[in-house]
Formats: C-alpha cells, structure tokens, sequence
C-alpha cells in the first residue's frame, strides 16, 4: 500500500510515556520504507483514555499502541475486540478503521514467540516442560500464545498464588499453577523458562531462581529489556544455557501494528536492534 497523499501517524499512549523505546523503532520504519510519518510518545493521564482515543480518527491517526496503565481500560472504550485481546483481558495496540471506528487488539503474545523464533528458527513449543514465572499481563500473553503453539505442560509459578490460579482458570489448558516456594526444584526437566516478572529491571530487585536444577539444554528467555541482559539471562548464560533478551519481544510485536495501520509488513533487521540496544 503506498500513501503519496498522506503524512502518516502512529503513537503509544502511556503514563508515563517518555521512557518507551517504541517511538525509535516505529521511526526508523517510516525511514526506511521512505514514507512521511511520525510515530509520537502520547503521555496520557489515567482517565483521559477515552477522549484521546476518540481523538485518533479526527487527528488523522492510523492508531496507537498501549502500554501502562492503559491496557485493560481500553476494553471499555474502542467498538471492536479482537479474540486474543478479549482472552487476555488486555489491548496492547489500536487500529482505526475506514468508518472510525476502533479495533483493539493485543501483539504481546505474537511478539514473544516470533522472538524467539528469531533466535531460534527450529524451536518447537512441546519441546518439553516450560516454567513461566510471573502472572501479570506478560505471563497472560505468554502463556497464551504457549498454549496455542502446543506447549504440553507450562508450570507456572507467581509470588501471589491466587494471580496464577486465576490465570490457570482463565486459560486451562497445559498451565498449572504452583506454589511459589517450588520454583527451584520446578526447573527440573524443563526445555525452556520465561520470567515475566518485574525483577530484574532497571530499579527493581534481581529475580530469586536458583538455577541449578536447569537442564543445560533449556532456554531461559526474559521479557524485561532494560537491561538488555537481565541478572537471570547472565547467570543462564555462565552455566551454558542459551537465552533469549526481552527487546526481541518488544519489536516483533510492532509488526502486526504496522501491517493493520499502513498494509506494510517491516521486518525487525539487526541495524534496528543494535540502534535500540546501544540505549539500554
Ligand atoms: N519485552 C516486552 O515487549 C514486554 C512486554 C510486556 C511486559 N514487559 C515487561 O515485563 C515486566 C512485567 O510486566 P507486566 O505487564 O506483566 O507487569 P504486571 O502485570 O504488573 O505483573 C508483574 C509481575 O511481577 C511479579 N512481581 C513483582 N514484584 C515481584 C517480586 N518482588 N518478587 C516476585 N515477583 C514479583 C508480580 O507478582 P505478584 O502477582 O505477586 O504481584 C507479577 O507476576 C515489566 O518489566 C515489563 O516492562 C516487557
């Protein structure tokens, strides 16, 4: 599809918004498809969502990203949801369509598998057990998009037990939630590991996984991206495991953005993420 005729805009609408890496990759896209475009952080306070989002079809808004804590109000305000977003209980994008009219969808999930399938092209998901840390809106898109692949067995652990019995119920399926204090020795056996949770960002305390359990064959994946090499992925990656950083998640998650508002398919390059990670 090209747009001679139109200066195209995107943005993400956050609270707080500054920090986000999106506006850097989304406008290396516009430069490198040559297109006139801009991709704008939209710092919204809570309780504006809905104007703002009623604001993106009359400013000439192809759409908009969400990030927090827009997410889950979302699903109160655009006329349209799609599957994936209703299961998970969460918009992470916006389109607006020809009549105006809204869409919301969520990517996080398609985002996680195609980076790690990035990293490694033969992965299959019923490789073997799979351990996902957290239960937050991560752990929903990852589990989720687990499960569809055909993981068999996903233990899932979570500080807050109920958060993960929640999401155990929400899904069913191959996820078991299990008590906090079993994570350790729940490594066992397993092909692949995910923390989804907070820890081990930038500011936040290091997660507590002793890994000695771990095959060596597993793969420990982590959707935090700042750093791009979190405490866990550096310990995974001492004792032999292979590892997967969070940015990949954050940038294949664009791609489906891109596709519903321009009918334009980027590719993720490793120039664009060299240009991201000499930030973090
Ligand atoms: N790479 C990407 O594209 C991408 C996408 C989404 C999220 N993320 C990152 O993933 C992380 C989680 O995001 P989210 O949206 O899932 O957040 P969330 O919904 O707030 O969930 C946070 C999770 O972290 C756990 N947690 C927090 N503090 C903890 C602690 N001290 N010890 C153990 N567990 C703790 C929480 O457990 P409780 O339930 O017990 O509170 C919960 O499971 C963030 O760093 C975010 O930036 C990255």
């Amino acid at each position: 599809m090209s747009h001679p005729d139109q200066f195209l805009l995107a943005g993400v609408m956050g609270w707080p918004v500054m920090h986000s890496r999106s506006p850097m990759l989304h406008n290396y896209w516009f430069e490198q498809h040559k297109l006139a475009g801009r991709y704008l952080p939209l710092a919204i306070e809570p309780g504006k969502l809905g104007p703002a989002l009623r604001s993106l079809a009359p400013l000439g808004f192809s759409g908009c990203n969400l990030t927090i804590p827009h997410k889950e109000k979302a699903l109160e305000i655009v006329d349209e949801i799609a599957p994936t977003a209703k299961k998970m209980g969460a918009i992470s994008c916006v389109t607006v369509r020809k009549d105006s009219t809204l869409l919301g969808s969520n990517n996080d999930g398609y985002g996680y598998i195609h980076a790690l399938l990035d990293a490694f092209p033969g992965w299959k998901a019923d490789a073997g057990p799979i351990v996902v840390i957290g239960s937050g809106g991560g752990a929903r898109a990852v589990t989720m998009i687990l499960s569809e692949r055909g993981a068999k067995e996903i233990r899932l652990f979570n500080r807050t037990l109920t958060r993960s019995q929640t999401l155990q119920r929400d899904f069913g399926g191959p996820i078991t939630a299990l008590p906090w204090d079993e994570r350790h020795n729940g490594l066992e056996g397993a092909a692949l590991v995910v923390n989804t949770t907070s820890q081990g960002m930038v500011g936040q305390g290091n997660l507590d996984l002793k890994l000695d359990k771990l095959p060596k064959t597993a793969i420990v994946s982590d959707i935090v991206y700042i750093p791009k090499e979190t405490p866990l992925l550096a310990a995974a990656r001492a004792r032999g495991n292979r590892t997967v950083n969070g940015l990949g998640m954050l940038l294949h998650q664009a791609r489906p953005a891109w596709e519903a508002w321009f009918g334009i398919s980027p590719k993720v390059t490793p120039e664009m993420r060299a240009m991201i990670e000499a930030t973090l």
